[in-house]
């Protein structure tokens, strides 16, 4: 049963096509184009089978007229679907012998050119003039079959004349002249007027005239009013396909007309649009497509690229079905071709490239310019800060600047680490140098240290090592150091390897020139300069063992801002249990520390090592039990002979790491007793 149905639509559609294909072939060939100059497109025509039912047109000596009227054609347009005709005016003229009344003389210019309903008089393009004095002329449509109402549409307007001069030139709003907007809708109509007496105006308004016209085509003339009654008027109408339902007889719309075998869009490309005016639908080509499209094959391919006004392309214009393809030449490029004009691509790559990169280079430089303005800035201000005019002043001590000590700051360079910061070694100016390096947690009393630091530049002692300048272009001063080749007595003490073993006699001597430096630094007139950090770590030594104190007073400049809280700085291995307690640094201080070292020296222990300062414990044990110390000293040194002299070593070092400070020998003092009795050995 399906299948059945199936073929019969099939069978249904196909003779559809034939038919509408053998229509149009007839409208495509062998029908008359044109009229009288004005174009005939399908659906209209000329003759037999070259126009749709309703839309034929008729070939006349005048030109074209509506077939079966005497309707003149102006112009037949398919988009807009649009027809412009000639049609007559409505008028009745007053009988001279009796003005009261037009007898048979009038004419209500009935229209019937709409048997087919095609037509509809547009409302947008006219309007409905009545021209006369003493007049009420109106339109009205022919009787709407199956209305309550005779009329589907009256409508009009009254013109009045006070006398034989009111009526002006160019002016149709009331006086010899009215006009009204019409309501979309209209089609087939005729004219009427309302009666008066024209008896006082016979010789200038003898006629009332009402007619539709072109919005654009009637300027009012007051010799209008005395118009030939045989008068014509252009007027457009709005055509479409307006094909009825056979059972409901309603008007098809685009839908329901596709449906159809009687479907006016017979052309690919093509759309089906409702009608703008009345019902029933027009057909348009598609977007790209121009033509008929009433006729197969009607819409044919825009070629965009032959009228580029309309459709711009700056670049290679390529027509395609429906549209046009627009790219730029190769090596050539535009954001788009169809509004922007091609640009060569390498240019626009490279000027972009030397846009991007001058603006990075420009950037750049002004960072780094900025960048160097700030660093110089703040070096000065460092150098201000950390009391460069001062020592200028003072010329004692050479000022580094952070560029002179650059080279120096690597790390292929670093040779020490600790609490106070780092050290590296390097050459400047011709000199060996070590760089002393704060790291950033070092605490440096600010206002104290250009004074400090020209003390201490002045300070020279074979002990001591000598302080060659400073950079102060950092935040925390950098410190120049001559550089000392064997490095600290705690590395040559606790040296792995036992080749170059401290002996007694070195060790002496170590420790009586360091008492001696020490005592030296103690005993200054002005300034007593105390070290604040005693131990093998800063006690260097050169080629010939000889040692240098290191870090004279930068223990304790450092230290000094902390001093009031109680807080110490140094190795607390070392540190003097008074100042632990007080906080205050005393030349006593250093006593103690150097005690500890003798004890090193003697021990070969370490007292960083050694826990809860074992190391100091377990001689002061020894000393209350009157116990022998020889178990406490360095196997390598002590010999036999020695002990003797290590014990009074052992004495000097107890004295120093008394914990009343003030039983402690002056640092004066140790340095004499070293001396005797290194002499005493080495007489
Ligand atoms: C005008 O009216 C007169 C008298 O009523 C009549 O005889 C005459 O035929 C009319 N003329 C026209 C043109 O109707
Ligand atoms: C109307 O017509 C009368 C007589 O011709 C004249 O006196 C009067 O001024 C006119 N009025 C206007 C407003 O034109
Ligand atoms: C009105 O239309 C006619 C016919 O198309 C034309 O000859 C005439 O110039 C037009 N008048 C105006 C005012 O547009
Ligand atoms: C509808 O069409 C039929 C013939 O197809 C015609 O007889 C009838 O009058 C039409 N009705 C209307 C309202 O146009
Ligand atoms: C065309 O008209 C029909 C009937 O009035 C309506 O249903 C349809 O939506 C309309 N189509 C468009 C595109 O306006």
């Amino acid at each position: 049963m399906l299948r059945l149905w199936t073929s019969l639509m099939l069978l249904l559609l196909l003779g559809a096509a034939a038919a509408a294909t053998a229509a149009t072939t007839a409208t495509t060939r062998g029908c008359q184009p044109s009229c009288g100059g004005v174009d005939i497109p399908y659906p209209f025509g000329i003759g037999a089978g070259c126009f749709r039912k309703g839309f034929e047109i008729e070939c006349i000596n005048v030109g074209p007229v509506l077939a079966g009227t005497s309707l003149r054609v102006l112009k037949l347009s398919l988009d807009p679907d649009e027809s412009q005709v000639m049609l007559p005016i409505g008028w009745e003229c007053y009988n001279a012998s009796d003005p009261s009344d037009t007898y048979e003389n009038w004419d209500y210019g009935e229209t019937t050119m709409n048997n087919d309903g095609v037509y509809r008089i547009s409302n947008t393009h006219n309007m409905l003039v009545v021209v006369g004095c003493n007049t009420l002329g109106f339109a009205l449509s022919k009787p709407t079959k199956g209305s309550n109402y005779k009329y589907a549409y009256q409508t009009g307007c009254v013109s009045f004349c006070n006398n034989s001069a009111s009526a002006q030139d160019g002016l149709c709003d009331g006086v010899g002249c009215c006009h009204v907007n019409i309501p979309p809708g209209l089609t087939d109509y005729y004219f009427n007027f309302h009666e008066y007496d024209h008896s006082a105006m016979m010789d200038y308004s003898p006629c009332d005239y009402a007619f539709l016209v072109d919005r654009n085509n009637y300027t009012f003339q007051r010799s209008d009013l005395k118009m030939n009654t045989n008068q014509i008027m252009p007027v457009w109408l709005d055509w479409a396909i307006r094909v009825n339902d056979s059972i409901s007889e309603d008007i098809l719309s685009c839908k329901q007309a596709a449906k159809t075998g009687q479907y006016a869009c017979a052309s690919a490309h093509s759309d089906c649009v409702n009608s703008t005016n009345g019902p029933g639908y027009n057909c348009k080509c598609s977007k790209g497509y121009e033509g008929n499209a009433y006729v197969d094959d009607g819409c044919i391919n825009i070629d965009e690229c032959a009228d580029p006004a309309k459709y711009p392309c700056y670049g290679v214009c390529k027509d395609t079905q429906g549209w046009y393809g627009c790219e730029c030449p190769a090596g050539y490029r535009s954001h788009d071709p169809r509004t922007e004009p091609c640009t060569q691509q390498f240019a626009l790559a490279a000027q972009i490239s030397i846009g991007a990169i001058g603006g990075i280079l420009v950037l750049a430089f002004l960072a780094f310019f900025f960048v160097l303005r700030k660093e110089k800035q703040k070096a000065r201000d460092f150098y201000r800060k950390n009391g460069g005019l001062t020592l200028e002043k003072a010329r004692t001590i050479k000022i580094y600047t952070r560029d002179n000590l650059k080279p120096i700051l690597k790390s292929s360079n670093l040779i020490g680490k600790g609490g106070f910061g780092e050290v590296y070694k390097g050459v400047v100016d011709g000199a060996t140098v070590a760089v002393k390096k704060p790291n950033g947690r070092s605490v440096l009393e600010k206002e104290q240290f250009p004074n400090e630091v020209i003390i201490l530049s002045q300070v020279s002692h074979k002990n001591i090592v000598r302080l060659l300048g400073c950079c102060l272009e950092v935040d925390n001063p950098m410190l120049v150091y001559e550089f000392i080749s064997k490095g600290s007595l705690e590395d040559n003490l606790y040296r792995a390897d036992n080749e170059e073993l401290l002996d007694l006699d070195v060790r002496l001597s170590i420790l009586e020139e360091s008492a001696q430096g020490l005592a030296y630094m103690h005993s200054q007139i002005h300034n007593k300069i105390l070290h604040g950090d005693v131990k093998p770590a800063n006690i260097l030594l050169d080629e010939n063992f000889s040692p240098k104190i290191a870090d004279f007073g930068i223990s304790r400049l450092l230290a000094k801002g902390k001093y009031h809280t109680g807080n110490v700085i140094g190795d607390m291995s070392y540190m003097d249990p008074v100042y632990l307690q007080s906080g205050r640094l005393t030349d006593k201080s250093d006593v103690y520390s150097f005690g500890v070292v003798i004890l090193e020296l003697i021990s070969r222990k370490s007292a960083t090592d050694s826990e809860n300062n074992s190391l100091v414990r377990s001689f002061l044990e020894c000393q209350q039990k009157g116990e022998s110390m020889t178990e406490l000293f360095d196997k390598e040194i002590a010999t036999t002979g020695d002990l003797g002299f290590l014990n009074k070593l052992a004495e000097i070092a107890l004295e120093c790491l008394n914990l009343d400070a003030d039983q402690r020998p002056s640092m004066t003092n140790v340095a004499g007793r070293l001396l005797t009795l290194h002499r005493s050995r080495n007489p």
